[in-house]
């Protein structure tokens, strides 16, 4: 039995959580480049907890220049069990509007500028990621966002987009009419398939700004109101973090769903 440890990936507009005791902006190296920023280190109702910027504060890193090795290996590095996403997304259904939260389960990544693995030349694995989220940590997620009165959707397909101009009218359609995709944003990938790699339980909260392009009366995506919304929405991501310690409790048994065994039987490469 291990120590729960979570850690929160702020994305724009959450930049630091509150309440934490013993607050502390920490570096951490990483081999894998520097991370996104410092790491916002304390304890929260006596769990330790890890925050980080993604893209920065002062968001100074766009969604492809995002540091995503560097972060989840630096959180590995300080003992983070725990990956709680935190991001914002558009919509690709009528019901699940803006100011409402998806806990996210499936992904489909259309990115194609970044690093998505700590395996290659020398080390060669290949990490199962047909559920790539944690059901355990979802659950959690869920339960925290309800009881911080936060419209919540259980489950839903985020569409990884590289950015960072936002879709043509015709990607949304595609997107939304024939892959039957829920939300889009440009950020959980690769994170999600790092975090596997990493054998850290992960789970994303995908916070809805808008309507991307598709729907008729909501017209173009607008960043003026995306900011509107993600200030709203930001409040509530911290008081759902605030109540994660309580359900995720201190003492980290195995994960049910093998999250944090990933590698068991991955790596292809003979040890030397
Ligand atoms: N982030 C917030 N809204 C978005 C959208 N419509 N597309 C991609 N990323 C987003």
């Amino acid at each position: 039995m291990s120590q729960t440890m979570i850690g929160v990936i702020g994305g724009s507009g959450v930049y630091q959580i509150d309440g934490l005791s013993g607050a502390e902006w920490i570096s951490v190296d990483s081999p894998w480049g520097a991370p996104s920023d410092q790491i916002l280190t304390g304890k929260l109702e006596g769990m330790p907890m890890a925050f980080l910027p993604r893209h920065g504060r002062g968001h100074v890193h766009s969604p492809t220049t995002v540091p995503y090795r560097a972060n989840i290996d630096a959180l590995k590095r300080l003992g983070v069990t725990d990956v709680i996403s935190v991001s914002a997304c558009g919509s690709f259904r009528e019901e699940m509007a803006p100011g409402d939260f998806v806990v996210v389960d499936q992904f489909i990544d259309r990115t194609f500028a970044r690093e998505k693995s700590f395996f290659g030349t020398g080390c060669v694995g290949h990490v199962s990621l047909a559920h790539p989220t944690c059901p355990r940590l979802g659950d959690a997620c869920e339960t925290a966002a309800r009881s911080a009165g936060v419209t919540v959707h259980r489950g839903g397909t985020y569409l990884a987009m590289e950015g960072p101009q936002f879709s043509t009218l015709a990607e949304s359609k595609m997107y939304r009419e024939v892959w039957g995709c829920d939300v889009i944003g440009m950020t959980n990938m690769p994170e999600a398939k790092l975090a596997r790699e990493a054998e850290l339980c992960y789970a994303s909260v995908a916070m809805i700004t808008d309507y991307d392009s598709w729907h008729p009366q909501h017209g173009e995506v607008d960043i003026t109101a995306i900011i509107e919304t993600l200030t709203g929405n930001a409040d509530k991501a911290r008081a759902l973090v605030s109540r994660l310690p309580a359900l995720l409790g201190p003492d980290r048994a195995p994960c049910p769903h093998g999250c944090d065994r990933a590698l068991d039987f991955a790596i292809l490469t003979a040890p030397d």
